[in-house]
């Protein structure tokens, strides 16, 4: 499987920060639960990358996010911000998951915006994740 990043040409205004990454697990099945291939997941992975094309984010896949109860996953990734993990996603979430990527690098907090989230990564929500280094400088 192909998990290489999105094509990457100019930069799209919408996207401003470097270091961002989707991760879509491709071994999500689909409501019916079949081991056909290609599986919703590797579908969902390819209309991300679709959506991505021209982008400065990277697309990246894994195997399983474990969240596999939520049924399609993907997770966004940024440097220095929180990093989130969705479920309930659609083969054809990827737009979706572009546009959040988009908020994350240009949130100047670190957050995901809960104004302007498509729908998809309101419902889906499964957890944030703090970025590590402020929680070292707690300790
Ligand atoms: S198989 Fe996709 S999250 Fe586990």
């Amino acid at each position: 499987m192909d998990s290489g990043p999105a094509t990457q040409t100019e930069p799209a205004a919408s996207i401003t920060g470097a270091g961002t990454t989707i991760v879509v697990c491709i071994s999500c099945r689909d409501a019916s639960g079949s081991d056909a291939h290609p599986r919703a997941g590797e579908r969902l992975a390819e209309d991300t990358r679709r959506a991505a094309a021209g982008q400065p984010v990277e697309v990246r896949t894994v195997e399983c996010l474990g969240n596999c109860k939520r049924r399609l996953s993907a997770s966004i990734l940024h440097d220095g911000a929180w990093s989130y993990v969705f479920g309930d996603l659609a083969e054809d979430s990827g737009a979706d998951l572009v546009a959040g990527a988009s908020l994350l690098a240009t949130a100047e907090d670190g957050k995901i915006p809960w104004r302007g989230r498509p729908d998809s990564l309101r419902r889906g929500l499964v957890a944030r994740i703090p970025p590590l280094m402020p929680l070292k400088d707690q300790s």
